[in-house]
């Protein structure tokens, strides 16, 4: 019988997954370095439940035995996936996660040869990030095969979870990016501001430095890409005002202050306040003679949706599609495959 560990059990969107994954009557193995807290959730869940740390190479091997996949949810990626994603190799276990950090997609990619070798799929982001904007990206790209432009955006509602405000935090200091003829550029922290209509009227959006600047090149070949995010003026002219001290963002004490405020908050947002939340995305894509698309997509909040997505994803992988090497989604599944999910809707302009 084919079945998957879910690594990071104990986490905020992992919990989530896995109280999910047992309502439908799966039976995920729960993994994580934290025995207590990982040993409590299965005992609650009635699972099976493995304890490794990341840093054991051989425990970390042993852990993934009978697998057929994992779904990683231990982040910040850059510290966690390198170590994941090799394991997975060496093991024949497909590789998931719920990534949306620029350098753990390159880094994944680096390893697509290998992957293909030994017959493995990497599929990072598998979340809310990047599944609804990779397939709106190769919708785009669909709807006008000349595209040479590509601008993404997305506006949720709600908060942040732990370990997102974490993973920020820790790229605080990077500024921004964007693709710029296929190659990866830096560019300061909301470079760009336009106005984007995401289906509920114009809002003001910034540039990010976003997933899909490094996946939907690989989905869709477009040279420029640059994702937005809705934002009111304070978080855009403080972002903006914070330019010159990346220096001091970056620093020890400041991350160090930052993480200890994010870990006296709340992990993530209450059932009730996911029930009632909402995402939208947009895309827009332009070819050199002018010709322009633009695309939307509605569905649920973030962490509701990226539950549902990475359960989606599972599904295939455990019915035998995955296909080897480095994959994003709509390489994997196609650009309508975002529409399986519940309440997902796309709107062609
Ligand atoms: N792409 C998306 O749309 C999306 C959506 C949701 C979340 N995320 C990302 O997913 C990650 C997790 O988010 P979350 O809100 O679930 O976080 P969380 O509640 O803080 O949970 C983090 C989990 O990762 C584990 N972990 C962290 N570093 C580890 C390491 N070095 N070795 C082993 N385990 C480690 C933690 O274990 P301990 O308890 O032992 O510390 C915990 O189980 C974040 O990076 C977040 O940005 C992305």
């Amino acid at each position: 019988m084919s079945n998957y560990l879910i690594y990071g059990a104990n986490g905020y969107t992992a919990t989530l997954t896995a109280r999910e994954a047992v309502a439908r009557g799966q039976r995920p193995i729960l993994a994580g370095r934290n025995t207590a807290a990982v040993a409590a959730l299965a005992a609650e869940l009635g699972l099976e439940h493995r304890i490794f740390s990341l840093d054991d190479a051989p425990a970390l091997r042993t852990g993934l035995a009978g697998m057929t996949a994992v779904l990683h949810c231990a982040g910040p990626f850059a510290h966690t996936a390198k170590a994941m994603a090799s394991a997975c190799l060496d093991t024949g276990v497909h590789y998931l996660d719920i990534t949306g950090e620029i350098s753990v997609f390159e880094s994944l990619f680096a390893l697509d040869a290998k992957a293909k070798a030994a017959g493995v799929m990497l599929l990072p982001g598998v979340g809310f990030d990047v599944v609804p904007s990779d397939c709106l990206a190769a919708h785009l790209k669909r709807r006008l095969p000349t595209a040479t432009k590509l601008a993404l955006g997305f506006q949720t509602s709600g908060r942040f979870s732990r370990g997102t405000a974490t993973t920020m935090v820790e790229n605080l200091h990077r500024g921004g990016a964007i693709r710029r003829g296929g190659v990866l550029t830096h560019v300061p922290a909301a470079w760009q501001s336009r106005t984007i209509d995401f289906g509920r009227g114009p809002v003001e959006a910034m540039t990010i430095p976003w997933g899909d600047v490094a996946t939907a090149y690989r989905s869709t070949g477009i040279p420029d890409i640059e994702v937005y995010v809705a934002t009111s003026p304070r978080p855009r002219l403080l972002t903006k005002a914070l330019r010159p001290f990346g220096w001091l963002l970056g620093s020890r004490l400041v991350q160090r202050f930052l993480k200890r405020r994010i870990q006296a908050g709340p992990p993530g947002p209450t059932d009730e306040e996911r029930h009632r939340g909402w995402s939208l995305l947009w895309g827009e894509a332009t070819d050199d003679a002018g010709r322009r698309v633009v695309s939307r997509l509605r569905g649920p909040e973030g962490y509701t949706l990226t539950m549902l997505t990475s359960l989606a994803v599972l599904g295939r992988v455990l019915s035998g599609q995955a296909p080897p090497g480095f994959q994003t989604p709509s390489l994997a599944y196609g650009p309508d495959f975002v529409l399986e999910i519940p309440g997902v809707e796309r709107m062609d302009e």
